[in-house]
């Protein structure tokens, strides 16, 4: 995908923390070459994806968006910004991070799993639609036993709290701890796992989310990191 834009907007929008205005500064000092020519002027065009760009010697891997899969720790909110709690965005490391970036889609404060950071608004308004029906896999712990007539109550869709009807979810359950189980719901209501157990009296302790979509959390990605993916990679969601 190629796009024509100005050089110092491209260096800002692919090097994190370099401004519009540092980028026409290198241009002025000499310091930004575009298909090995030096170019002293910021507001010259590029094709974006075809031109080279080198900034300081380095040439720059055009990226038009970046897409993070994130372990999501308990304590961190799906926001860009917060008065009060730590946001998912100050778990991205420097060489990820992008202005624009935000997540795609919400976990509560206390849920942990995969959150999607992208600056790709259209795949996530396609990820997020209700009418795209991506199916998001949790897994559960609970206060008590899990039942066996939660497959059917789950399969009918349920009327939780507040009268909202889920569409039809599925559960598996985990042999070896009778109290866990795996959920699969197609939407994103406000708290809805946590409400669909409330439902059939029982308690939400834990809840990670380990799916969304074809797409599973890494297994080796620690709480708190951040992986980088490609966009072949993210198209399995969807
Ligand atoms: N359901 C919940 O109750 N909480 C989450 O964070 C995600 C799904």
């Amino acid at each position: 995908m190629s796009e024509i834009m100005r050089v110092d907007k491209f260096i800002s929008s692919q090097l994190n923390g370099v401004s519009r205005k540092d980028a026409k500064a290198l241009c002025r000092k000499g310091e930004v070459l575009v298909n090995g020519n030096v170019i002293k002027n910021g507001d010259v065009k590029i094709t974006a994806g075809k031109d080279v760009v080198a900034v300081q010697g380095e040439e720059i891997a055009y990226k038009k968006y970046v897409y993070i899969m994130l372990n999501k720790p308990q304590g961190y909110v799906c926001s860009t910004h917060d008065g009060k709690s730590p946001t998912v965005l100050e778990l991205v490391p420097p060489e990820l991070f992008r202005e624009g970036l935000f997540p795609a889609g919400r976990l509560d404060k206390d849920t942990e799993g995969f959150v999607l950071l992208t600056d790709d608004g259209e795949l996530a308004h396609k990820m997020l639609s209700p009418k795209s029906h991506v199916e998001k896999k949790y897994y559960v712990e609970l206060e008590n036993p899990v039942q066996e007539y939660y497959i059917s109550e789950f399969e009918t869709g349920m009327e939780i709290d507040g009268g909202d009807v889920c569409l039809p979810a599925r559960i598996e359950f985990v042999p070896e701890n009778e109290k866990a189980c795996y959920v699969y719901i197609s939407e994103g209501m406000y708290h809805q796992v946590k409400r669909m157990f409330d439902k059939l009296s029982n308690k939400v302790v834990f809840l990670k989310r380990v799916k969304i979509g074809g797409l599973a959390l890494e297994p080796n990605l620690a709480i708190g990191q951040c992986l980088e993916l490609l966009h072949k990679d993210v198209e399995k969601i969807l």
